[in-house]
Formats: structure tokens, sequence, C-alpha cells
């Protein structure tokens, strides 16, 4: 076995530590990302990305068989998910979960500080965060329409679902950091879990398993070193309860999204988010993402 080369991430980290971090982070993600097009929520580097996807892209060699059962329960399960195969319900899920995400950023974008009016690191650091996340909902999007679902539609919440998520970026650090932390890591497990199944349902569609692939990598990547980032605003205590809070959430959480009892081992992914340490993640996520300097060995 080789040796590992990371710690957990719930490894304490001082003060210090935590502002180099910061510091340092902010030189990846403005490396990584290129310039922020904040009018367009979206980023230069992302953009182009993008762009090559759609320029250059792929089919199904045999098209879903029932399109109209993705469409009729793609917002909100109405069939007895027991009757859904798992291809399609792989993609109404893929579509709730970014639709959580999509929800969250609405909300956050028009409270956090934009570019012109962000003082601190961290600040900064929110807004290309948000914008980022912007940007994997287009690549959602472009993965479905790879597998030929061109008729999605972005849709709010439930008024008072959209209220709760609008209302969690106004709360001080102190009580909003440990959960979006660990909403950071749900989306790592949940895509880990996701590239997985991507590989074993399209076995037989190799250019689109591909194609979807290297969409959910782009996401990882980022979403790998927004755990980092977040994890970074936490001090000792903080981790604690971050480490309390992944099982209450991954069940709360999931248990909303119907489909992902029915294709992934919940109690899996909640070990998986409890031992987190970055090791079992493929090199190449690793060479382009970003690590705490206090989770290296
Ligand atoms: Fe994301
Ligand atoms: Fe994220």
């Amino acid at each position: 076995m080789e040796t590992p080369k990371f710690r957990s991430i719930f490894t304490s980290a001082s003060k210090q530590e935590r502002i180099e971090n910061f510091e340092n982070y902010w030189l990846f993600t403005q490396a990584h990302n290129g310039e922020i097009l904040e009018d367009d929520k979206d980023l230069i580097n992302k953009r182009t990305r993008l762009k090559f996807f759609q320029d250059n892209p792929v089919q199904l060699r045999i098209p879903l068989p029932n399109p109209d059962m993705f469409y009729r329960n793609y917002v909100a399960i109405k069939d007895n998910p027991k009757t859904l195969d798992r291809t399609t319900l792989m993609l109404t899920g893929i579509y709730k979960f970014a639709r959580h995400e999509w929800v969250g950023i609405k909300g956050a974008w028009d409270v956090v500080p934009n570019m012109a009016n962000s003082k601190s690191i961290e600040d900064k650091i929110s807004r290309v965060h948000l914008a980022e996340e912007f940007c994997h909902v287009r690549l959602f999007d472009e993965m479905l329409r790879t597998c030929g679902l061109d008729k999605v539609e972005w849709m709010p919440l439930s008024p008072f679902k959209e209220k709760v998520y609008e209302q969690f970026p106004k709360f001080p650090g102190f009580l909003m950091n440990a959960p979006a932390f660990v909403t950071e890591l749900m989306g790592v497990t949940y895509y880990c879990h996701l590239n997985n199944l991507i590989n074993e349902l399209l076995v037989d569609e190799p250019e689109v398993q591909k194609r979807l692939i290297e969409l959910l990598d782009e996401i990882i990547i980022d979403e790998v070193a927004h755990v980092g980032q977040r994890r970074n605003f936490i001090g000792p205590i903080g981790m604690r309860v971050s480490k309390w809070l992944v099982r209450p959430f991954y069940t709360m959480f999931f248990s909303d999204i119907p489909e992902v009892a029915r294709l992934f081992d919940v109690k899996q992914m909640i070990k998986d988010g409890e031992s987190f340490d970055f090791n079992y993640l493929p090199g190449y996520i690793i060479e382009k993402s970003w690590i705490p300097s206090y989770c290296k060995m």
C-alpha cells in the first residue's frame, strides 16, 4: 500500500496557518479561473472550457429510450422510483442535486460583497467561489444535454426553501462556516460516487461516458478545492462541530433527493465524509486542485 500523502480534512490548524492558506488559495483560484465576469456570473477559463465542450458535442449511440420519463420526474418524482431505470434516476438525481446548488448560490450572490466592495481576501475568495458554482450549474446542464436532454428548465424551489437559502449567507461566520464546509464535503462525496456510477451505467456509450466524466472532473477539481477553502474558515471547536454534522447533514439532504437512496450506498457516503482526507482522489484531480498546507504530510 502506498504511504498516505494527506491528513484528515478535520486536522486542526493554527490561526496563522489559516491566514497563510487563504493567501495561498487566493493565488490558486485566480490562476485557476482567470478573470471573473461578474455581470455574467462567470469566469473566463471556465467559459472557454464550456465552449470547447459545446463546440465539440458527443451523442449517445442509442438515444434514451424514454426521455418523457426524465421530463416527468426531474423536478419532482411523480412515478414510483422503483419503476424508473437507473440511468434515468441518475439523470433526474443530477438535476435535483444541481438545482439545490443553483438555488443556494442565487440567494448568496446578491448578499455577499461584489469584487469592487470586497475588503478582505476572504470576501474576494467567496465571490469567485460563487461564480464557480454558477459555472457548475452550466456544466451540469451540459451533462444533461449530452444525454439528449435539451429542454431542462432550472426551476426555483418552494418559496419557503428559497427563503431559507437566501437567509443562510447572512448568518454570522461562527454559525455558517461549519454547515457551509460540510455542504462542500457532501458535494465531493456525491460527485465521487456519481463518477463511479457514470462509468458503470454508460459502459456501452464510451463517448458520452468519457464526456460526462470530463464535465464532472471540471466540477470535482473546484469542489475539492472548496472543501479545503471552507475548512480554512474554521477553528478547532468548529472542526469538531463539523465532523459531528456530517451524519445529520448528509442524511437530511440526501433524503430530500429520493434518487440517492436508490442509486448509492448512503451509509458509505457518510463514512467517506467522516474519514475524508484527499488520499483516495486520483492524482490528476489533486494536481489541478488545491489542498490546505496543514492537510499535507
Ligand atoms: Fe459546485
Ligand atoms: Fe462548491
